[in-house]
């Protein structure tokens, strides 16, 4: 029987919710979170109505929340949501809304959001030009979005897409800055502003929230380790930090308005 890309998504995902709370592994979820606030700052307003796309446990709805008027945070996966909803329950936030729904498909008319935001997903997602265009469909004239991802960097040797997708099946393409700006240039909307970063990551962590199977896991290890012994390139850009194998991910942040 063939699997969809989407049904691969809530699988993994509800093997992967409670992780998304546990501070020994969520790290990578957690530790930028104040710099994309940062960087969503100027568009914060009050009187927003904010929809978070792909929200999965809702982290970047929760650091905005009290910023804002009220946050819809949209995933497909049940369990991201559930788990979301308990963390917002225990840090007493009672203006975030979960709601179950596809993001290349959202379930509102247009130009039903003043600030629509979505992060880690369109590397993620089946189909990253729909979900542009639907964030962009359902923005009011002028509405700020808000897209975050990790992207390759341009130049990069290796693939490392397929090492992703051995950690985590449901892994889509990791899409270039300009490819993702296009996304929102052929959408209609206008870019403003960008940031981009560098983020050295523990291996084994990020093995441990998408619990790899082992033979997987083993098989990432050895090619890293065999890239930093003078190997191929994986393109994951691993490093050594105090004995530990580690690797990159590049982020990157982007504001645009709504035309
Ligand atoms: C890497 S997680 C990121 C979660 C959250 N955005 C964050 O940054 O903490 C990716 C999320 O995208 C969701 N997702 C993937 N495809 C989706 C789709 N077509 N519609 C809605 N959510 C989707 C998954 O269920 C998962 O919760």
């Amino acid at each position: 029987m063939t699997v969809t890309h989407d049904e691969k998504v809530v699988r993994e995902f509800s093997k992967q919710a409670a992780a998304f709370a546990d501070p020994g592994v969520n790290a990578a979820f957690t530790r930028h979170l104040d710099r994309l606030v940062r960087f969503m700052e100027p568009e914060l307003d009050l009187e927003d109505v904010t929809l978070e796309v792909a929200a999965g446990t809702a982290l970047v709805s929760r650091a905005v929340a009290r910023r804002v008027r009220h946050v819809t945070a949209l995933d497909l996966t049940p369990a991201m949501l559930a788990q979301g909803k308990r963390d917002a329950d225990a840090e007493g936030v009672t203006n975030v809304t979960f709601t179950r729904g596809d993001a290349a498909d959202l379930p509102y008319l247009d130009r039903s959001f003043t600030l629509v935001v979505t992060r880690f997903s369109l590397h993620q997602v089946a189909d990253p030009a729909a979900v542009v265009r639907e964030m962009t469909r359902v923005g009011r004239p002028g509405a700020a979005l808000i897209i975050a991802d990790l992207v390759r960097p341009a130049g990069l040797d290796g693939d490392p897409d397929r090492i992703e997708r051995l950690r985590d099946p449901s892994h889509g393409t990791l899409r270039t800055e300009e490819e993702i700006a296009g996304l929102v240039a052929a959408a209609g909307a206008e870019v403003k502003r960008t940031d981009r970063f560098d983020h050295v990551r523990p291996l084994e962590a990020w093995l441990a929230l998408a619990q790899t199977p082992d033979e997987a896991a083993a098989q990432i290890r050895k090619e890293l380790t065999a890239e930093l012994d003078g190997g191929p390139a994986t393109g994951m850009r691993p490093v050594l930090q105090d004995g530990e194998l580690h690797f990159t991910h590049t982020n990157f942040f982007l504001q645009a308005i709504v035309g």
